[in-house]
């Protein structure tokens, strides 16, 4: 059989693939692969960085990790100030080993805090000053422990109210007052000055002309203009099926909203529910989505890396969180549970390898 049948048989051989949702062609090569090629981080969110899965997909089929967990301060310290950092020194670990981009999520966030800190600060003669120690404790802790392996840090987690569209009045806010992001911003840059920073938000619709938009477009840029060294704003990506799906168009607008401040962005934990979808083939549909938000990013200069929230289906967050596991199973992920690729992962690889 000469050179081209070979090849020729190959191509159908991948596009029958392909045709009956066999997902992943894996003629060419890996997301790894294509994103690296390209100067670009596609990552994944692990659960455990010891875990089989992880050491599968890292760095085989992702060239950036983040912690889904582990490096959050509840995680890190059940209580103020005992760390415990076997499970967090494992993600430093297994990028090292790889040779892969290690995200730190993140280091201030309302939710999964130590069990104690509220206590303590209602506690304390002085909340405001109790607060500052702690925040500050934390923060010498944690970026002195992983200065230099940590490329990029969530410093501050969803500033913004889950349902509204003002800075939350969450726990830091009322404590240390308006200027805690600008304050723990600075901070993070002292203590790490090579460490990018990056403020990352959960749109809960990504187009570039609704009222959250806005108050995050309006927060980074007070931010931006203060002189705050904030280097990224980080875009979730949660595609629920509760709101608007991707669209290609709305996203990049979106992103330059942000470029256009003269910072960079980032999906951070982008899943993509296939409850959109029903038609005949929703993984196929699902596989586009992928593609255009994939594509979305590549076409905005300063739009750096893409990171799913997962490896594999049937471990998405999705399924179990109370707002949408009515809707179970999401399936929004690049794997199923078998950890075969799906469409979306071909898709993925594919549109990564398109040059501009
Ligand atoms: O570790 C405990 C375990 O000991 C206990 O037995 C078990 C049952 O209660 O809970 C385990 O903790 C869970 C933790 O995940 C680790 O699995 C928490 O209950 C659970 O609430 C927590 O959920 C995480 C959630 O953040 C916390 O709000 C999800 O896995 C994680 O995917 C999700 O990720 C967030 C990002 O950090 C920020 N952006 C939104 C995104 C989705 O909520």
């Amino acid at each position: 059989m000469s050179f081209g049948m070979r090849l020729g048989l190959a191509m159908a051989i991948a596009s029958l693939a392909l045709l009956i949702g066999c997902g992943h062609d894996d003629s060419g090569g890996t997301i790894a692969d294509a994103a690296t090629e390209r100067g670009f981080y596609f990552g994944v969110a692990l659960a455990d960085a010891t875990s089989a899965d992880a050491q599968t997909v890292v760095p085989a089929h992702f060239n950036s990790i983040s912690a889904e967990n582990a490096m959050k301060w509840g995680e890190l310290a059940n209580t103020v100030g005992n760390y415990d950092f076997r499970r967090a020194d494992a993600f430093v670990e297994l990028a090292q080993r790889s040779g892969v981009r290690l995200r730190g999520h993140a280091l201030l966030w309302r939710d999964q805090t130590p069990s104690d800190l509220a206590a303590q600060i209602d506690a304390a003669s002085d909340p405001e000053a109790r607060m500052r120690e702690v925040v500050e404790e934390h923060f010498r802790t944690v970026l002195t422990r992983y200065r230099g392996q940590v490329e990029t840090w969530d410093v501050v987690n969803e500033p913004l109210e889950l349902f509204g569209n003002d800075v939350d009045a969450n726990i830091f806010y009322r404590t240390l007052g308006p200027g805690y992001i600008a304050e723990v911003f600075r901070l993070a840059h002292e203590l790490d000055p090579e460490a990018r920073l990056c403020l990352n938000e959960a749109l809960l619709t990504y187009v570039e002309d609704n009222a959250r938009t806005d108050a995050l477009v309006a927060l980074v840029q007070g931010l931006v203009e203060e002189g705050v060294p904030l280097h990224v704003v980080g875009l979730q990506g949660h595609f629920t099926s509760l709101n608007a799906a991707p669209q290609r168009a709305r996203i990049e607008a979106l992103l330059h909203r942000f470029t256009e401040l003269g910072v960079d962005v980032e999906l951070t934990e982008l899943d993509i529910s296939v409850r959109y979808f029903s038609g005949p083939t929703p993984f196929d549909e699902q596989a586009v989505a992928y593609a255009d938000v994939t594509s979305a990013c590549l076409a905005v200069d300063g739009c750096r890396s893409i990171t799913v929230w997962g490896v594999r289906d049937d471990e998405s967050w999705l399924d179990t969180y109370s707002l949408f596991r009515g809707r179970a199973p999401h399936t929004p992920l690049l794997f199923d549970a078998a950890l075969a690729p799906k469409p979306a992962y071909t898709a993925v690889r594919d549109a990564l390898r398109v040059r501009r």
